[in-house]
């Protein structure tokens, strides 16, 4: 038996003032993002906004519907816009956060393992490391230079070779 670890790092801030500029600014139009979630059932509302190479900002917020599994998280919403209206153009960052109808978040939310996957396949695609910066409604600010962090042992497409 051997151990096979894989580092994982995150950077740490206290506030939006110590990011970098772009960060700082995506992280404010995720804030904006919250606003347009639909969450009715969860009362949990995430906002997402991706930069594009181009420079383009896309927002995303999650969408929930009476039969649970048809809705589709901030994420999802926000990178599947993304891949079909500017099929071919990576996306630099994703700056993701939350806001719960029950209780204070005051700490960053990881996305879920399906987003994961999904956020997985695009940066594999792109040939290029996705930065992603996370809060909660206050506190904290985590940021993620590629999804690697957050799945260092990884299904890809090597795995599906006949
Ligand atoms: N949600 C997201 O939008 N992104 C995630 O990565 C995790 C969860 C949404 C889905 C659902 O509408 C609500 O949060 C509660 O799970």
């Amino acid at each position: 038996m051997k151990e096979i670890s894989r580092v994982s790092t995150l950077y740490a801030f206290n506030s939006a003032d110590e990011l970098d500029e772009d960060d700082k600014a995506l992280l404010a139009e995720a804030k904006k993002a919250v606003e347009t979630a639909y969450a009715p059932y969860s009362k949990f509302r995430v906002g997402c906004a991706l930069k594009l190479a181009n420079g383009v900002i896309i927002h995303g917020s999650n969408q929930e519907n009476v039969a649970y599994p048809s809705g589709l998280c901030a994420e999802r919403v926000a990178m599947f816009y993304a891949g079909s209206s500017y099929p071919g153009i990576a996306i630099e960052r994703i700056a993701i956060t939350a806001h719960s109808g029950t209780f204070d978040l005051n700490e960053p939310v990881t996305s879920c393992g399906a987003c994961l996957q999904s956020m997985l396949e695009y940066e594999n695609k792109q040939h290029q490391p996705m930065k992603i910066i996370l809060q909660g409604e206050t506190g904290q600010i985590l940021v993620a230079n590629g999804l690697q962090t957050f799945m260092p042992f990884q299904f890809n497409r090597e795995e599906l070779k006949q």
